[in-house]
């Protein structure tokens, strides 16, 4: 990338992609830092579809679990836990809502709250020890974050490696002690782990390493978009009376306005020629959730946050914020849940206000909102 686009792109990522795409004459475009991204919406829908870019094991898992089948069983095993866990977590949230200052900097007072709704979730405090549960704790705070969040500067990427190793070191312990005592239903997403891959051809080490991308791919999207959520409806509904849309019409919204994950990549299998370009096997492809949500004539004003328009017959084009196809999010419904809940417990009896926010993104794990203050007043009993 050149100065000048590099210095574009960190000003507003979203316009820049949207440039490129205007720019564009074929039906793809070349992305500056390597690959391409698919320009129409059709062609997008295909690309994440269509058996010929989505069959055998999603990148989504990297080379972890052997076949596609086990890919599908933790995925589903893990939602199962977390679906299961929906009641601890409302516990959770009341609580630490309860605890919130009147004044906290986000996105990272709501980092701090997902994750603390989590905490147990991801590993028990019955059976696991604490120091795994501390070490876990750090890799999401640790000084400056950088393991499970990303950490904006080197030094704080290196330290952050030093701790992701002892992280895993500690938890693939924790998976030889209960694979040598055995695993019942499951407790946490690390037992849940192990009862989908039950198999020696998944490592003890291994078997860590999924939990802690799996910890990632739970707590930072949630997170993300819980932040989004808040800022959009705020941004958006500046009077004094209560939001005018019920929790999940926001968060629905919140993911198409500002879905977190940016571009979904696949590896073409095979020489294709797509939207006018000729491709080579392992090119890199992406679809772009973002402009697929921004497309005019498949959705109304679709530049405004618009939380009502989930009430209006006819409204929606594409949505794909958890993706689409064979590889789409296992855990897409437990996320809405959780999400909703947050943002309720978030309003109840309270008005919300932000100062210092910006709807422009910075790239970090994906679409992450710059930091904001959100001033959370507590309502008396007539709702004043
Ligand atoms: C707001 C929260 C979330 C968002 C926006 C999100 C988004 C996504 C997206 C876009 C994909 C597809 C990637 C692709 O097509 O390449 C994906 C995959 C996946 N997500 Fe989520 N996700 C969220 C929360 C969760 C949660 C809570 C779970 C827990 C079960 C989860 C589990 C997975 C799994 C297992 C996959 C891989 C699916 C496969 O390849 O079989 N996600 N997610």
């Amino acid at each position: 990338m050149r100065i000048g686009e590099t210095r574009q792109f960190r000003r507003d990522p979203l316009e820049y992609i949207d440039n490129l795409r205007c720019r564009s004459t074929t039906g793809v475009f070349r992305l500056p830092w390597g690959g391409y991204c698919v320009r129409d919406t059709d062609l997008a829908q295909t690309l994440l579809r269509s058996p010929e870019y989505n069959s055998g094991r999603s990148g989504f898992f990297g080379d972890l679990l052997p076949t596609r089948r086990a890919q599908v069983e933790v995925g589903h095993a893990v939602r199962n836990v977390l679906r299961a866990g929906e009641p601890q977590y409302r516990a959770v949230l009341t609580r630490a809502v309860a605890e919130l200052p009147a004044v906290s900097r986000w996105p990272a007072a709501g980092n701090e709250l997902v994750y603390r709704c989590l905490t147990d979730l991801l590993l028990h405090p019955g059976i696991t020890p604490a120091r795994t549960r501390r070490l876990m704790r750090q890799a999401v705070h640790g000084g400056a974050g950088g393991v499970v969040f990303h950490a904006p500067h080197a030094w704080q990427r290196a330290r952050a490696e030093v701790l992701r190793a002892r992280l895993l070191a500690a938890v693939t312990e924790q998976v030889r002690h209960r694979r040598e005592h055995g695993v019942g239903e499951p407790r946490d997403v690390l037992d849940a782990v192990l009862d989908a891959c039950a198999t020696d051809e998944v490592t003890d080490r291994t078997a860590a390493e999924l939990h802690l991308m799996m910890f990632r791919a739970i707590v930072v999207p949630l997170s993300s978009s819980l932040a989004w959520s808040v800022l959009l409806a705020c941004l958006h509904h500046t009077s004094d009376s209560p939001w005018p849309w019920p929790a999940g019409q926001v968060v629905r919204e919140a993911l198409r306005y500002r879905p977190m994950p940016w571009l979904l990549g696949r590896t073409i299998p095979h020489p294709v020629e797509f939207g006018g370009v000729a491709f080579r096997p392992g090119d890199l492809l992406s679809a772009s959730p973002y402009l697929m949500h921004q497309e005019k004539g498949r959705w109304t004003d679709p530049d405004a946050f618009r939380p009502e328009r989930w009430d209006e017959p006819g409204e929606h084009g594409s949505y794909v914020p958890f993706g689409a196809g064979p590889f789409a999010c296992a855990g897409a419904a437990v996320a809405q849940t959780l999400l909703a809940e947050s943002l309720t417990a978030l309003t109840r009896d309270a008005r919300l206000t932000v100062t210092g926010g910006d709807t422009r993104p910075v790239m970090a794990e994906g679409n992450v909102p710059r930091p904001f203050t959100l001033h959370r007043t507590e309502l008396d009993t007539e709702g004043r």
